[in-house]
C-alpha cells in the first residue's frame, strides 16, 4: 500500500518537481541504459536514431545541435553519426551523474566532439536567439517542471526555419492496448526497475504518474503550435505507445 505521504513524494508538483527529477535521475543514472534496453527489448535504439535523423541534418557540415535533456547522451551520439564534419552537437542535462556517463560513453569514440551543460533546459543561457539548428529531446518533455517556458526557450534558441525534434512516450486509445500499456508501465516497469536497482525506487513509480499527466500526441501538437510553432506533425511507434514530433521555428520569427 502507497502511505499518503509516499504518495505525496510520487506526485511532486511544480515547485517540487525539478528537484524531484534532477535527484532520482541522479540515483538510477547508474541502472540507466540497462534500464532502458530492459524496459524496450532494445528498440529505443531505433526510436532515438529516428529521432537524430529527423532533424534532416545528416551529413550536414558547420551546423550547431542541442540535444536536451540528453542524460546519457543516446540522441547526441546518434547525432555524432550522422552530422557532417565541423558540426557542434551540445548535449544538455541538468543531472551531473547522467551526463557523467555520457562523458563516458564519449572517451572511447573520435569523431565530432559532444559538448555537456549542466544546466535547466528552461534557462539556456549559454545560447544566443535564433543560434541553433536543430534541437533533439528524448524522454524529457513529460519531466520537465516549467514545460511552457522550456518551450518558448527552445523557440528562442532556434534559428528561424529550424526543427525541434521531441520523442516522448504517448497515449493509447484501442482499449486493449491501453490495458497492456497500463499494465506494462504500472506493473512491469517498477518491478524492473526493483531488479536493476536492487530495491524499489520511486522514479520506477513516477513514471506511470508523468504518463497520465502529460497531453496526448494531438495535444501536444496544439501546445506546440500555441509555443508558436508550424508545421507541427508527429509519428506514433508501437500503436503511439511513444511519439516524435516534429515542430518548425517559422522563417520569420526573430
Ligand atoms: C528519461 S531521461 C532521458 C535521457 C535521454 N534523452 C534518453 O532519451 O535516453 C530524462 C532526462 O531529462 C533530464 N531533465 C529533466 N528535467 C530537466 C530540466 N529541467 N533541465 C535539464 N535536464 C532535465 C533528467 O536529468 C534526465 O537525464
Amino acid at each position: 500500500m502507497t502511505s499518503r505521504r509516499n504518495r505525496e513524494i510520487l506526485i511532486p508538483g511544480p515547485e517540487e518537481k525539478a528537484v524531484f527529477i534532477r535527484h532520482n535521475f541522479g540515483e538510477i543514472a547508474d541502472e540507466y541504459d540497462r534500464f532502458n534496453d530492459l524496459a524496450t527489448f532494445g528498440i529505443h535504439r531505433i526510436w532515438k536514431k529516428k529521432t537524430a535523423l529527423a532533424t534532416g541534418l545528416a551529413m550536414q557540415r558547420g551546423v550547431t545541435v542541442l540535444d536536451l535533456c540528453s542524460g546519457s547522451g543516446d540522441i547526441a551520439l546518434h547525432l555524432k553519426n550522422i552530422l557532417g564534419t565541423d558540426s557542434r552537437i551540445i548535449a544538455v542535462d541538468f543531472s551531473a551523474q547522467m551526463l557523467s556517463h555520457l562523458r563516458e560513453r564519449l572517451g572511447i569514440q573520435n569523431g565530432i566532439a559532444v559538448e555537456t551543460v549542466e544546466m535547466d533546459v528552461s534557462r539556456l543561457t549559454f545560447a544566443g536567439s535564433s543560434s541553433i539548428d536543430a534541437i533533439t529531446m528524448g524522454f524529457g518533455l513529460r519531466n520537465l517542471a516549467n514545460r511552457a517556458e522550456s518551450l518558448s526557450e527552445i523557440f528562442r534558441v532556434l534559428k528561424p526555419g529550424a526543427l525541434f525534434v521531441n520523442l516522448d512516450i504517448g497515449h493509447v486509445h484501442p482499449p486493449l492496448i491501453e490495458k497492456i500499456h497500463q499494465f506494462y508501465f504500472e506493473r512491469y516497469i517498477p518491478l524492473l526497475g526493483q531488479f536493476l536497482h536492487g530495491e524499489p525506487h520511486r522514479m520506477y513509480e513516477y513514471l506511470p504518474h508523468s504518463i497520465k499527466t502529460f497531453p496526448d500526441q494531438s495535444a501536444l501538437k496544439i501546445e506546440l503550435e500555441r509555443s508558436g510553432f508550424i508545421d507541427v506533425f508527429y509519428q506514433n511507434f508501437l500503436f503511439g505507445t511513444v511519439a516524435l514530433h516534429v515542430a518548425k521555428k517559422p522563417e520569420r520569427a526573430v
